[in-house]
């Protein structure tokens, strides 16, 4: 039965590599690649990265060929989705839907997350269940709703069959051999080099570049009365800076709130969506913080993509927190154990959007690097 199965499963990965050959025959697009490779070396700007002047491990060639394998939609079992489709450029590598398109019109669980900065972030996906890049570049591959590319080998054989992929593996890796390791490693050293750190917000702390009235209003609201620093804090806003990166250090840490990385915020009193809850009835509700970089171009927000705008996301945090049964401590009122309200007035809740608005990275949105090669 089992030899059935493989020689079955060999006939058909036949009858679809000698299609593939003829699609790519007739409609094969090139990746478009400058002459002489761009340079993947980190820029820190003023963003003073704990990991600044430390390798992260990206080669040049190694991204280039990353940088494909991210657009590339033959890396989806239909050749329909690509890494790109649901992490777009233009909207700091998320999309503008609440969940995204899969394979065959399927939609995601989730809201897709921008990529910024993740080149040592260990809290990775909304419920924090991946703990490096190196380990997560292969999840949507093999995702049954994002690409559906179940079979490694599979992959392998699509990979080797497109013409473009073997000189791109040599340059990056001194032969033409392709593994799946390969493939992880090199998607690896793309989305660790795709760091944005020239928003308004970086120029101003590092050479204290001033802020308009309103957004330097928001940014004492961020700071105080707001309480949001005190989980999206450090260099990414989202309480990780490589101080404290246990993702499974329990929310409410010590008490006090901070260096926590994950946390309930009170969306709904019962949530459909547990995130974190599936490791512990305590985490129920609970969600990684994510980084509020460029967050003005990346909305809808939250985990479910509830929110449309900016203003609604404040709007909850200003008057919709509900009582949820992990609910952070910052938003209980110390006697009563109740749902906080912040009393942010409207002008208040308009700084903070403004504010918010300083941390877009308008540079990182228009890379060449981070860019399509296959120009569609
Ligand atoms: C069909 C849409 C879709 C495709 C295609 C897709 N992603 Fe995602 N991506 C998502 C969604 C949705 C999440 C959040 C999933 C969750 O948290 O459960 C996510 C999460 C991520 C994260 C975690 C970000 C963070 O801050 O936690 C990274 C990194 C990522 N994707 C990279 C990739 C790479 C690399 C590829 C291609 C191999 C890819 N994605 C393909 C939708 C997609
Ligand atoms: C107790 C920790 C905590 C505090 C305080 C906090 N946040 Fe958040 N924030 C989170 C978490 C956790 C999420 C993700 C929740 C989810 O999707 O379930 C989030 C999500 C967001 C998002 C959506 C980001 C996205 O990509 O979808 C924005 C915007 C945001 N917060 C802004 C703020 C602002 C502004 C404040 C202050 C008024 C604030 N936060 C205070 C923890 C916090």
């Amino acid at each position: 039965m089992k030899h059935l199965m493989t020689l079955l499963s060999l006939c058909l990965l036949f009858a679809v590599i000698s299609c593939q050959k003829d699609s790519f025959q007739t409609k094969i697009t090139y990746p478009v690649l400058p002459e002489n490779s761009y340079d993947y070396s980190p820029k820190w700007g003023g963003m003073h990265s704990h990991m600044e002047g430390q390798e992260i491990g990206i080669t040049d060639a190694g991204a280039t060929l990353g940088r494909v394998l991210f657009y590339d939609r033959i890396l989806s079992i239909d050749n329909t989705v690509s890494c790109g489709s649901c992490h777009s450029q233009s909207v700091g590598f998320s999309d503008k839907t609440k969940l995204s398109d899969g394979i065959n019109h399927q939609k995601t669980d989730r809201n897709a997350p921008p990529i910024s900065n993740l080149y040592d972030d260990n809290l990775l996906f909304w419920d924090g269940r991946s703990t490096s890049i190196d380990d997560l570049v292969l999840e949507p591959v093999r995702n049954h709703k994002e690409m559906g590319m179940e079979n490694m080998d599979f992959l392998v054989t699509k990979i080797k069959a497109a013409p473009y992929y073997e000189d791109l593996f040599v340059k990056a890796y001194g032969s033409p051999e392709v593994t799946a390791d390969k493939i992880a490693h090199a998607m690896t050293q793309f989305v660790k080099s795709m760091i944005g750190c020239d928003s308004e917000m970086d120029r101003h702390q590092a050479v204290g570049q001033p802020l308009s009235t309103l957004a330097q209003q928001g940014m004492d609201l961020f700071f105080g009365k707001g309480t949001c620093y005190n989980c999206h804090s450090g260099p990414d806003f989202n309480d990780r800076g490589g101080f404290f990166t246990d993702p499974f250090f329990p929310p409410n840490g010590g008490g006090f709130g901070w260096a926590q990385d994950i946390a309930d915020i009170g969306l709904d009193e019962t949530y459909t969506d547990v995130g974190m809850g599936v490791f512990d009835d305590a985490l129920i509700g609970v969600f990684k913080i994510p980084s509020l970089r460029n967050v003005a171009m990346t909305a809808p927000y939250m985990h479910d993509g509830r929110f449309a705008t900016l203003e609604e996301v404040v709007e909850h945090y200003n008057t919709g927190i509900q009582k949820s049964p992990n609910l952070d401590n910052l938003f209980k009122s110390w006697d009563t154990g109740e749902a906080i309200t912040l009393g942010l007035n409207d002008s208040e809740k308009s700084a903070i959007v403004a504010f918010l608005h300083t941390l877009t990275d308008e540079n990182y949105m228009h890379d060449e690097r981070f860019s399509d090669p296959f120009n569609r």
